[in-house]
């Protein structure tokens, strides 16, 4: 009996300072640029996400969402104030994703821990606590698979791709943010997959356009000019960049050659766009599935309890699949 009760007042003792499901969880969501498509996608899906395990864990979860607005100071200064109103949990997506050190030790002196999203912190400052995750995707799987999607819809209609039947694809490329570990990256792989699968390709012309919609736009008008119907494929880093060639080709006097476009992401725009046969194909950056963990792990630490098996974990590091969206 004496052991029983002594026991019962240990596992008390461990448990303690955790939080019990009746009281409330507040976490804090900063995002690095709210006009970003994409992130305003993610930010929908965390919300719904935290909504839906409110009711499943049948706790209170106050979620208070702040747009950093691309400046790095602005969200340290987020910060600050989520530490000081008493927070239980961060989740953060990086402005600048090569300085966490100082967010990190923002949270570490206050013991509050963080949940890193889409922009990743450097190895380094991933190690400087184990009370920060980081949840993302493999950029060279999603390269790979917009090369798959190009290699798909090449076998089977040649010549709606290679226009001048030279055997050879004129390309170009809406590169992202440069320094973003999701730009450089999947052009890498998905270049190195369309030439692994036996085609020869040639860059007509690059440039990044900082994954927005204007940017995209902007250069595939300047390229339009350049090259017009020389150009046989987009390949862009993401969706909105995409969407942004594909305005500037129906506006242009190219707009009944149809150029091929393979974007990233599967926003809904995109879609639909590959639906419609207006773009060959896109890849699934899955907002839902990385929201899901992101909503787990700040539930768990929030509570001070361990996050237990989570699929694709690596050292806190956990890279969710993409799927292809195409047509081919
Ligand atoms: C990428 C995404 C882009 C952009 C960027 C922001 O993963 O493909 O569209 O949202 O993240 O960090």
């Amino acid at each position: 009996m004496l052991y029983i009760i002594l026991l019962m007042s240990l596992c008390c003792g461990c448990t303690a300072d955790k939080k019990s499901s009746t009281e409330e969880l507040r976490v804090g969501v900063l995002l690095y640029n709210q006009d970003d498509l994409f992130i305003s996608s993610m930010k929908q899906e965390l919300d719904e996400c935290f909504r839906k395990t409110e009711k499943q864990e049948g706790c209170r979860i106050t979620v208070s969402f702040f747009d950093s607005m691309g400046s790095q100071t602005t969200q340290n200064e987020q910060i600050d104030a989520f530490i000081k109103r008493g927070y239980d949990v961060l989740c953060v997506n990086l402005v600048d994703r090569t300085d966490a050190a100082t967010i990190i030790d923002k949270g570490k002196k206050a013991d509050v821990p963080i949940v890193f999203f889409n922009r990743e912190p450097v190895s380094a400052d991933l190690s400087r606590w184990d009370k920060i995750y980081y949840v993302g995707t493999d950029a060279a799987e999603g390269g790979k698979l917009q090369g798959e999607i190009f290699l798909d819809y090449y076998k089977k209609y040649p010549e709606k791709i290679d226009k001048n039947g030279d055997g050879v694809i004129q390309y170009v490329l809406l590169e992202g943010e440069p320094g973003h570990q999701d730009a450089a990256i999947r052009t890498e792989s998905c270049i190195k997959e369309i030439k692994e699968g036996g085609v020869e390709v040639e860059r007509l012309a690059g440039a990044n356009a900082n994954w927005k919609l204007t940017q995209g736009k902007e250069k595939m008008e300047g390229w339009l000019t350049e090259f017009g119907d020389e150009i046989e494929v987009v390949i862009s880093n993401n969706d909105a960049m995409a969407l942004g060639a594909l305005e500037a080709m129906s506006e242009s006097e190219w707009a009944d050659i149809h150029i091929e476009i393979i974007g990233m992401d599967g926003i809904e725009e995109a879609q639909a766009a590959v639906q419609e046969g207006r773009m060959m194909g896109t890849v699934l950056n899955d907002a839902e599935g990385q929201a899901e963990v992101v909503v787990r792990l700040a539930l768990k630490l929030g509570k001070e309890e361990e996050p237990g098996e989570i699929p694709n974990m690596k050292e806190r590091v956990i890279r969710v699949p993409h799927d292809k969206l195409g047509t081919g």
